[in-house]
């Protein structure tokens, strides 16, 4: 199976995103050219570190580059303050300096805190994503959103900065567990349902197939995600319009995150599934979208083994009001609105900011009730 690229095109911060299979045995010529000097430094963490540090830097020593490399702790307590400091600490005794490349080797945290590690760095050192999972390849590795969590909330810390390279390999998908590999699918069906219907009949179609391990169907399924995000990013890159579609089902997400602790209870990607569902609900409710499109969204969330109900979550959830409260809390909202991406059909989503609160406390009891 041949490579396949995806142009982000950004002027002068444009880029590539690089889909493969054995890419990180390539690492090193194709990283090579964007070098000023034959060294990289490697941020990871530990468990990305045992499954593929070797192999990354066999992939660079072909074509001559060094690595100087340093695993952070798994998990998402490491994108903090501390994790930070360690990143950044780490990088200055390594002596990396501003015209350097940093490498990010693992998922969504490892991606995010090292882009903003390289984001301040000596005022911005350029860096490459080399996302390890499914949900990093087709989102976080692509647009430049970088940072960290505070005690206030996710995200709520970080900069725009965009890679110089992303190198989506697609064999590293084999290292994940089933569950690890279907939230990050969350993401796919995300941009299906955002905007690109024939693409969500494919999943339909293929969903399955793809997620038992057909590596042809999976570098398919991420170049097309990746294309529709380097389009919404191009076009708006800071988000002040166009890019809060990538938001389809999360403030549904966010609130539910929060509701279980951050914890392994809900994955994100679980959380974007489950959401999008929601989001599909509520705007059948509205009226915006056929009455049997959630139902549609729902089967093929549950032909893949996805959760798609509040009902496929563990333990207790908070009540109706206290989960809105939730939603308050998230930075989508505006002058105290809360932001929706509802949608008109499949592939067919957009903007709202005057979602009727008494719709919203329907769509949440009866999935509420639903649990029993
Ligand atoms: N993950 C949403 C975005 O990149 O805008």
């Amino acid at each position: 199976m041949s490579l396949d690229r995806v142009h982000v095109a950004l002027g002068a911060r444009a880029y590539d995103v690089v889909i493969g299979q054995g890419l990180l045995a390539q690492a090193g010529a194709l990283v090579a050219p964007l070098l000023a000097r034959p060294q990289v430094a490697v941020l990871t963490e530990a468990r990305v570190a045992a499954l593929h540090l070797d192999g990354l830097r066999a992939g660079l020593s072909d074509a001559g580059i060094t690595a100087q490399s340093h695993a952070l702790a798994p998990g998402e307590g490491t994108k903090g303050w501390d994790g930070l400091r360690e990143a950044v600490e780490w990088l200055l005794d390594a002596q990396v300096e501003r015209r350097d490349m940093v490498l990010a080797v693992g998922g969504g945290v490892i991606g995010d805190l090292g882009g903003f590690a390289a984001a301040i760095l000596r005022r911005g050192v350029r860096f490459v994503q080399v996302p390890t999972t499914l949900l990093a390849q087709v989102d976080s590795s692509v647009g430049g959103k970088t940072g960290i969590n505070t005690r206030h909330g996710k995200n709520l810390v970080g900069a725009f900065h965009q890679p110089s390279l992303v190198l989506a390999d697609i064999d590293l998908l084999d290292s994940l567990s089933t569950r690890d590999f279907l939230a990050g699918y969350g993401e796919v069906v995300k941009y299906g349902l955002l905007g690109d219907a024939a693409f969500f009949e494919w999943l339909e179609v293929n969903g399955p197939a793809l997620a038992r391990g057909d590596k042809a169907l999976r570098q398919n399924a991420v170049r097309r995600s990746v294309e529709m995000k380097a389009g919404i990013v191009a076009r708006d890159e800071t988000e002040t319009g166009e890019r809060a579609l990538l938001n389809l089902g999360h403030t549904f997400c966010h609130a539910l995150e929060a509701a279980t602790g951050y914890s392994d209870r809900l994955l994100h990607g679980e959380g974007v599934a489950i959401g999008c569902a929601l989001a599909y609900e509520l705007s059948a409710r509205l009226g915006l979208c056929a009455q049997e499109t959630p139902s549609r969204v729902r089967a093929h969330l549950r032909a893949m083994g996805m959760a798609c109900d509040l009902a496929d979550i563990p333990g207790d959830l908070p009540g109706v009001e206290a989960l809105i409260g939730l939603m308050a809390q998230d930075k989508k909202v505006q002058d105290g609105r809360l932001r929706f991406i509802l949608a008109r059909g499949v592939g067919e989503a957009f903007v709202c900011d005057d979602v009727p609160g008494d719709l919203l406390r329907a769509v949440l009891e009866d999935a509420l009730a639903a649990r029993g």
